[in-house]
This record gives C-alpha cells, structure tokens and sequence, in this order.
C-alpha cells in the first residue's frame, strides 16, 4: 500500500517528462525547417542605408523600364521571408501578389558599372563585379511608374564576407528606400542567384 502510494508521484513525473519531451520534440524540427534570422542590428541597417543612398542619380542600365512576367516578378521579392508578416506595407505580402511591380528599373554604382555592361552571351566574358558594387532594382506597378514598389539590392561587400556565395548582401526595402524589411545573406534571395555564379551571380538580362 505504502509503495504503491510513494510510486504514484513517480509516474506522474515519468508521464510529464514524456509528454514534455513529445511536445519539444515536435516543437524543435519546425523551427529548424524555418529558421528565423537573428534581426538586423542597427549598424547592419545603417550600413544597408548607406549602401544605396542617392541610387536614383546612379547610371539607369535599362532605358526602358524592363517587362517581368509575374510569376517571377513575385518570385523575385521578399515574399517567403519571415519578416514579411511584421511589414505594415502589402506591398511585400504574399496575399497581394498582384500588385507586385511586372517592369524593373536596375540602377548601378559607379564601381560596379564596368561590370555590369561587360558584354553578355557567346564568347563573352563573365563580369566580376568588384567590391563596393552596388546594383539597385526598382519594382514597378506600370510601365510609366515613377514610383517603384519596392527595391531589391545587391551589395558586392569585401572578399571572404560570403565567399561560398559571392560575397553578396541582399537587401529588400519599400518603393522609398525608407523600410528596410530584410539584409544580409538571404537564404531565399541566394536560392535563384546561386545558379548565375558564372554571371557574378547576377542576371543581367534587362541590358540593352
Ligand atoms: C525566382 C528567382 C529569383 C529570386 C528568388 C530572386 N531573384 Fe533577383 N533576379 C532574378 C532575375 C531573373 C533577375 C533578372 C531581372 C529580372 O528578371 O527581374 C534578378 C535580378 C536581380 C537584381 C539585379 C542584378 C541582376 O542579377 O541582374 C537584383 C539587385 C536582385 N535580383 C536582387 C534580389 C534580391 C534582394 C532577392 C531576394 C529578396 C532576389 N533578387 C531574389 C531572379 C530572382
């Protein structure tokens, strides 16, 4: 009788640990599959600032606002990033996928310009962008919007910052430059650029 009774608190602990170490258990590969970004400090956000200040006096690659069909216009944005859901703007949500610009505007800093028009195609040679590149996307609802959506940024930063990925910072802001909603190595920025690495990891293919 008296075991039996001093036994009952053991087997409730043993059932709490169990259930206890189910629920992490189950907790725990979630945030794996997810992992959330440590927020930018303010020095990273200052330093994202900076990067692109003024862009808009920066040489226009593209004279023409240049076409995006939408399933890669919404591709090319912040929309599976986790600080999606804390941006007061829809401009970057995922339910508002329509209103995500289908035209580009691509600006580029004076360091990064030889490289950007180094000739594209057959026996061309394969740009390298130094570092201080920065090359500026503007998203536009419209074709004559003067106003962009949103920007996406790369920034070419110092030799060993990322250098298994080119060394780039992503960077995703609103239409205004104002908002910085994500920088840094972006996992998901990386994801369609990772496969240009003969192109510097860039695109390039709204260049005259
Ligand atoms: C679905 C694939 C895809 C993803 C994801 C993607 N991009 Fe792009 N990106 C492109 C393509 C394609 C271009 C070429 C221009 C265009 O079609 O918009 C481009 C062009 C750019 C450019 C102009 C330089 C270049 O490569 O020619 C910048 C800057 C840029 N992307 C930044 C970003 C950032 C920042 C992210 C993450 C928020 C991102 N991209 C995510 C496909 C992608």
């Amino acid at each position: 009788m008296n075991i039996r009774h001093a036994a009952l608190p053991v087997v409730f602990i043993a059932v709490a640990l169990f259930f206890a170490a189910r629920s992490s258990s189950q907790i725990r590969p979630k945030t794996m599959a997810t992992p959330t970004p440590a927020p930018p400090s303010a020095r990273e956000i200052q330093s994202a600032r900076q990067s692109f200040a003024g862009y808009q006096k920066w040489r226009l690659v593209n004279a023409q606002p240049f076409y995006i069909p939408e399933p890669l216009a919404i591709a090319c944005a912040p929309i599976a990033m986790p600080s999606d859901s804390d941006s007061p703007s829809g401009a970057t949500s995922g339910s508002h996928p329509s209103k995500l610009g289908k035209f580009i505007r691509v600006f580029v800093n004076q360091k990064g310009r030889a490289a950007m028009f180094t000739p594209q195609g057959f026996n061309a040679k394969n740009p390298r962008f130094p570092a201080g590149s920065v090359i500026v996307k503007q998203k536009l609802a419209t074709k004559s919007s003067r106003a962009p959506e949103l920007l996406t940024i790369m920034v070419k930063e110092k030799a060993g910052w990322d250098a298994q990925n080119g060394d780039w910072r992503y960077i995703v802001t609103s239409g205004s430059g104002k908002k910085i909603y994500a920088q840094g190595k972006l996992k998901n920025c990386q994801a369609c650029h990772i496969p240009r690495k003969d192109g510097d990891y860039t695109f390039r293919s709204y260049l005259p």
